[in-house]
C-alpha cells in the first residue's frame, strides 16, 4: 500500500529555515513520505536555507523573477502547486508563517480539499495592511487551516478570539528556535577577528519600509556609527535590488560599515551571536536575538511578536530616524540600560516545536509516534534564562 504523503511547502528564506526542523522531524518516520515542494519564490536565499539543513527540494517551481509582483508570485505558485497536489494527493499540506508561498500553499490545499497545517499560526497586528502583505497572508492561512500551530499562548489567544476550535490549536513554540539551536551548536566562523570593538547588526527588507523609511533607517545607523568610534556596523543585504540601492547609497562609503552578501544561515547565526545590538525589521531575527542576549531595536511601527517587547529584550522604534538614534545611543552609552535588555531568554520557543508538530500531524493521519515532553510550549518566567 502507498505510504501517506505529507507535502511541506517552502519558498523564501524564513519559511524554509522555520520549516526545515519540521521536515527533518517528519523524515524520521519511514511510514510517511515527506515531500519538499519549493515554489522558488526566492532563489539563492531559499537554496542557502535548504542547504543549511542538508535538504533539497523534491519539486521546485522556480518561479522567482526580479521585480516580481505579489500577483505574479501568487498566480505562478498557485498553478504549479495545484498540479503537484493533484499528482501527489497528499494527506496533509504544511505551510509556515506569512509569506506569499505559505498563503498560496493554504489556498491550493483548500481548493483541493486537502487538510492544511499552519505552522507559526495566530500572529496578528491590528491592521491588515501592516506588515504588507504578510498580515493578510497569515489571516488567510488561518481561514483555511485544519490545524493551527501557534508558537506562543499570545498567538493561540488571537486564534481563540477568532473562534478557531480549541481542539485544532496546539501551542508549539517557534520552529525558528529549533532551527537556531540546531545551527548554533555547529562550529562557527569567527566574524571580524581584527575588530576589537562592538558590532551593531542591521537587517532591513520589509516592503512597508522600502523607500524613505529605509533611507531614514540607514541614516540613523550611519549616525550611530559616526558617534561611536569603536562600533562596526554590519549589514547583510537582502538580495532585493530596491533594498540594496538604498543601503549602498547611504552606508556604502563609511570605513566602519560592512555591507555584505547575505551569509548562509549558520554563519549568520554566528554573526548574530557576535553582535552587541541588532537593528532589524526581520521577524526571524527578532525571535532569534534574545536567545543570545542580543538586544533588539525593531524597525517597525507594530509587531506581531509582542513577546520580546513584553520580556524587555526588544523595543519598537519604527523607521523614525531620531528615535532609532536615541534608543541605539542609549543602549551603547548606558551600561545599565544595556544590561537590562541584554538578557538571554527566549520567549519564543524551547527547541521542541517540530516534535510537537510532527506528533499532531502524524496522529491525525493515524500514524502513532512519541509525543514531545512537555506537550505544549510555555514561556520561561522572567527570572529564568535560556542562553543557547
Ligand atoms: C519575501 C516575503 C516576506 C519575507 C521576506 C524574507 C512575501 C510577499 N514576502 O519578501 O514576507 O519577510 O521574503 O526575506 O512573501 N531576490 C533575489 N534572490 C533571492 C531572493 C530575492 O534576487 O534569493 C530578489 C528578487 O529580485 C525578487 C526580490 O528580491 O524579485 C523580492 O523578493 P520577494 O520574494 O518578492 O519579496 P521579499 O521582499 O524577499
Ligand atoms: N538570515 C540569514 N542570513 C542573512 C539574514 C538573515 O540566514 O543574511 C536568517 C535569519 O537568521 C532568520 C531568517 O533569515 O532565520 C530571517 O529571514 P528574513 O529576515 O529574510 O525574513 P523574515 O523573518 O523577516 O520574514
Amino acid at each position: 500500500m502507498k505510504k501517506p504523503c505529507i507535502v511541506c511547502v517552502v519558498g523564501t528564506r524564513p519559511d524554509t529555515i522555520k520549516m526545515a526542523p519540521v521536515i527533518r522531524e517528519l523524515r524520521r518516520f519511514d511510514s510517511v513520505e515527506t515531500v519538499i515542494v519549493a515554489t522558488g519564490q526566492h532563489r539563492e536565499m531559499m537554496d542557502q536555507a535548504l542547504a543549511a539543513f542538508d535538504l533539497k527540494a523534491d519539486r521546485d517551481l522556480a518561479i522567482m523573477q526580479h521585480g516580481q509582483t505579489l500577483a505574479q508570485i501568487t498566480c505562478r505558485s498557485l498553478e504549479g502547486l495545484d498540479a503537484i497536489l493533484d499528482e501527489l494527493k497528499p494527506a496533509f499540506v504544511v505551510g509556515q508563517g506569512d509569506t506569499s508561498t505559505t498563503f498560496v500553499a493554504g489556498l491550493a490545499a483548500f481548493y483541493r480539499q486537502i487538510p492544511y497545517a499552519h505552522v507559526e499560526a495566530g500572529l496578528r497586528t491590528p491592521s491588515i495592511h501592516s506588515p504588507f502583505p504578510e498580515e493578510f497572508n497569515r489571516r488567510a492561512c488561518g481561514l483555511v487551516a485544519d490545524i493551527h500551530f501557534p508558537p506562543t499562548e499570545e498567538s493561540a489567544d488571537n486564534l481563540r478570539r477568532e473562534g478557531k476550535p480549541e481542539a485544532d490549536i496546539l501551542v508549539t513554540g517557534n520552529t525558528g528556535i529549533d532551527a537556531v539551536l540546531h545551527v548554533a551548536a555547529q562550529a562557527g566562523e569567527a566574524w571580524f577577528p581584527e575588530h576589537e570593538g562592538r558590532v551593531v547588526l542591521l537587517t532591513t527588507h520589509r516592503r512597508e519600509n522600502w523607500g524613505e523609511p529605509q533611507a531614514a533607517i540607514a541614516r540613523a545607523a550611519l549616525s550611530v556609527v559616526e558617534s561611536h568610534p569603536d562600533v562596526l556596523l554590519v549589514a547583510p543585504m537582502h538580495r532585493n535590488p530596491v533594498v540594496r540601492e538604498t543601503l549602498t547609497g547611504i552606508l556604502g562609503q563609511h570605513t566602519r560599515v560592512r555591507l555584505i552578501e547575505p551569509p548562509d544561515y549558520a554563519p549568520f547565526v554566528q554573526l548574530l551571536k557576535r553582535a552587541n545590538l541588532a537593528l532589524t525589521d526581520s521577524g526571524g531575527v527578532q525571535e532569534e536575538a534574545p536567545s543570545f542576549g542580543v538586544p533588539v531595536l525593531v524597525l517597525r511601527e507594530t509587531t506581531e511578536r509582542p513577546e520580546g517587547v513584553d520580556a524587555g529584550v526588544a523595543k519598537l522604534v519604527g523607521a523614525d530616524e531620531s528615535r532609532i538614534i536615541a534608543e541605539a545611543n542609549r543602549l551603547l552609552d548606558d551600561p545599565e540600560a544595556y544590561s537590562q535588555m541584554a538578557r538571554s531568554q527566549s520567549p519564543y520557543g524551547d527547541g521542541q516545536a517540530a516534535a510537537r508538530i510532527r506528533y499532531e500531524i502524524l496522529r491525525r493521519i493515524g500514524v502513532p509516534s512519541e509525543p514531545a515532553s512537555p506537550w505544549i510550549f510555555s514561556k520561561p518566567s522572567s527570572t529564568e534564562s535560556s542562553k543557547v
